[in-house]
Parts: C-alpha cells; structure tokens; sequence
C-alpha cells in the first residue's frame, strides 16, 4: 500500500465485521493518520472484538521510512489464537488471545477494506489541523492484495470453502527468536503509545 501526497488525512487497512454485526462487530486495524510533510509518518494498530469499542488496544508507531514514497507490505495474521502485525515481514506486534480477554477477541467473521477518509476528528493529532480540502484530491494506491483464509457465506454464516494452497504447516504459529529481537528492537525505537 502506498499512500500518496496525503494531508491530514489518513490510509486504513484493516479487518472489520460492522455491517453484519454492528452492535457487536470485530476489528483488526492498520491506520496510517495524518501527515505533516515531512514530518515523522505515525502508524497505528488496534484490536476489538465483540464491540469492545470502549477497550480499544491502541498502540502507534513512527515509522521508519515514508509510506507515500513506495509500496510497503502491511500484513495482518489472524488465527483463533493470536493475532501478528508485521511491517515489511517485520512482526510489530503480537496479540495473543488470553483468558483475560474474554470475548473481546475477535473471532467472527470478517471482510478486508483498504480505505481512505477524514479522521479530522481524532486523527489529526487529536483534531488540531482538520483535512484541508485544499489538496484533495487524496490517493490511495494499493497494490499485490493477497487474502488467504476460508470463505464464509454470508447468510449460512458457516465456511465451506477454504484456501487449500495455505495449508496449516505455513501459517505461523508466532514469532522465531530473530523475529522476536527484531520486533522488541521495534518497538523500543518507534512506539510511541500503547494502551497499556
Ligand atoms: C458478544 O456480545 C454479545 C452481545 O453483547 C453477547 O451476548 C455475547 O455473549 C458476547 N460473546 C462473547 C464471546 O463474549
């Protein structure tokens, strides 16, 4: 994904269910906010299960490059038992479904949306610059979008039909020791705020 030429304005990959269940829907998030050129680019993840809005698990980020520049691989994993981001194959974070989570870890199904749009309300440094409409307009561009998983039907809400080529032997059971140094080193340089 590249975000290009973007003003306070901010690129959202993520994984949600809002429209089948929106009283108690899942989320898994990629936000890019908005941007001063020049300025350090912030990246942020969150995770909600059954509608747990309220204990959003925000973490943010400074990246290491400018994402408007060139493509950049931004990967959600998403198993009943954890859930891994990377950056650029870089695992960034590792949720693991706990005892303590309870329902709020996201187990229904969802669809994958790669947007655009106006968080001037909160993601312009909390509402200090609004999108300035001046620039628009905005673009987006992504590019190699790889989905792999079971396809659920929407009504029956059961899954018949899975991905055979990824079978369970590729699906990382988390992180190896390499990764592990690489992220913690991550996240000690480029975390900026986590909810915890
Ligand atoms: C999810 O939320 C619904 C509605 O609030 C509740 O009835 C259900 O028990 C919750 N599920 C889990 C797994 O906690």
């Amino acid at each position: 994904m590249r975000c290009s030429s973007v003003f306070f304005v901010f690129c959202v990959k993520q994984m949600s269910n809002a429209d089948m269940f929106p009283k108690n829907h899942d989320e898994i998030d990629f936000e890019f906010l908005g941007n001063i050129r020049g300025k350090e680019w912030r990246v942020q993840t969150n995770v909600y299960g059954n509608g747990s809005t309220d204990t959003g698990r925000e973490e943010r980020y400074n990246l290491w490059f400018d994402p408007s520049e060139d493509y950049h691989q931004y990967s959600i994993l998403w198993t009943d038992s954890h859930i891994i981001f990377y950056v650029d194959n870089i695992p960034i974070r590792v949720v693991k479904k706990s005892e303590a989570m309870g329902g709020d870890y996201p187990s229904k199904p969802m669809s994958l949306y790669a947007t655009i749009w106006d968080g001037s309300d909160w993601a312009t440094n909390g509402d200090k610059y609004r999108v300035n409409y001046k620039y628009a307009p905005f673009k987006a561009e992504f590019s190699d979008l790889v989905l792999h998983g079971c396809a659920v039907d929407p009504i029956e809400q059961v899954s018949k039909k899975c991905d055979k080529t990824q079978g369970s032997e590729y699906i990382p059971t988390g992180v190896t020791r390499l990764q592990r140094m690489r992220m913690e080193s991550f996240r000690k340089r480029q975390m900026t705020y986590s909810y915890c």
